[in-house]
């Protein structure tokens, strides 16, 4: 496997709209040797965004856009990109979905993580659906984004076994443990040289 140096690296945006915990495993992990990608900019729809101070912490550029209009937001986004170079888009948590427009330009270039075994449980409140249909295990997902939301192809998911006295709660830690690994993982396996 090539290891790529400093600025060799793939320049990556991190989209994201709370906490970011996703976020900051992913920049951690951007800073080993291994990997392939450096992240230049992180992206929110949410100026209150808590994840956003992990920019102030780690000093990368960062920038908030907080349009309605949706083809005003996707020229906003595209000349923003640009003008970082921005090769890679990780979706982390980022709650506002993306027009086909945008997609159809980075296609094959957006991932995205989701808290459940698509193609299972799609969409929003996954936990609790979990829980509510009994289920024995849950997980989480990185996958390609296409236009349909939580459809795009899979590339790695990681299986977590619910617990007796579950809580949305605890499976949302407990997932969450399981997402930080996952992520980086993922973005080894389409990348590496
Ligand atoms: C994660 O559970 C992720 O799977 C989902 O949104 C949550 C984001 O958490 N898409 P965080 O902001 O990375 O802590």
């Amino acid at each position: 496997m090539a290891v790529l140096i400093g600025s060799n690296k793939i320049k990556t945006a991190v989209f994201i709209s709370g906490n970011g915990s996703n976020l900051k495993s992913l920049i951690k992990f951007s800073k080993t040797k291994k990997s392939p990608i450096a992240i230049t900019l992180i992206v929110s729809n949410n100026s209150k965004a808590k994840g956003l101070n992990y920019g102030k912490i780690f000093k990368i550029k960062k920038r908030v856009l907080n349009i309605n209009n949706s083809n005003l937001f996707d020229t906003k986004l595209l000349s923003i990109l640009e003008k970082y170079e921005i090769e890679i888009i990780c979706l982390a948590g980022f709650m506002k979905i993306l027009s086909k427009n945008f997609i159809k330009k980075f296609d094959g270039k957006i991932l995205n993580i989701h808290p459940s075994l698509l193609p299972k449980y799609k969409g929003l409140k996954t936990h609790k659906r979990v829980l509510d249909n009994n289920e024995k295990y849950s997980g989480c997902t990185v996958h390609f984004v296409n236009s349909k939301l939580d459809s795009g192809k899979i590339i790695l998911q990681k299986k977590v076994k619910i617990s007796k006295n579950e809580t949305e709660n605890s499976l949302n830690k407990k997932i969450l443990i399981q997402e930080h690994k996952l992520y980086p993982k993922a973005i080894l396996k389409i990348l590496s040289l």
